[in-house]
């Protein structure tokens, strides 16, 4: 009876692997984070595109403010909610919770100011630069005055024929 020595086959069976080990190693590798080897559309290689020019602000019209509400309860309002308050879907699952909007140090601030805080973001709260061009930053900017308004409004901020007409 032949008996196989293991001794015998285990340099045979250590070169096999030794020589797949170094095939795998000279494979060709994909890094889809490597920079770009064409140019992207913008005709700048490596370069993505932020719509970041700085933007005057758009008129104030019920269309900016209609879009303002929908990005804000598309890119806020899981942290901040809806209604402001700072109690949205993320921040349930444990992100820090914000200060309701409507009575936060930042609820007087300007436009200009609303603005940037989107733009670069605040603290734990990142930057929209990449994710909501300008002009939509400008229609949240827009929302955030009539949401804390729909909250705090006064009965004197109504002229007389709002009074009489029921919402
Ligand atoms: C991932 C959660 C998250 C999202 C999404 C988010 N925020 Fe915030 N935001 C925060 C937190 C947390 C703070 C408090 C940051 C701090 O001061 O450390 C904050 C702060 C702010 C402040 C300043 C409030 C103050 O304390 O005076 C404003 C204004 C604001 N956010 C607006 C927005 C707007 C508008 C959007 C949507 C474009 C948005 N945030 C999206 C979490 C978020």
């Amino acid at each position: 009876m032949t008996r196989i020595r293991p001794l015998r086959i285990l340099p045979g069976a250590l070169m096999l692997l030794a020589g797949g080990c170094d095939d795998m190693s000279k494979q060709h590798k994909e890094n889809p984070y490597a920079s770009p080897r064409s140019a992207p559309a913008n005709g700048v290689a490596g370069r993505v595109e932020y719509h970041d020019a700085p933007r005057p602000a758009p008129a104030l019209t019920s269309a900016l403010l209609r879009r303002g509400r929908s990005e804000y309860d598309a890119f806020c309002a899981p942290c901040h909610a809806r209604t402001g308050l700072g109690d949205g879907m993320v921040v349930q699952r444990g992100f820090p919770a914000p200060r309701p909007l409507a009575t936060a140090p930042t609820h007087n601030a300007t436009p200009d100011q609303l603005y940037a805080i989107i733009t670069a973001g605040q603290g734990v709260m990142y930057g929209f630069a990449q994710r909501i061009m300008p002009d939509d930053r400008w229609a949240i900017v827009a929302y955030l005055y009539a949401l804390r308004r729909s909250q705090y409004a006064m009965l004197a901020d109504m002229t007389p024929a709002q009074r009489a007409t029921p919402p």
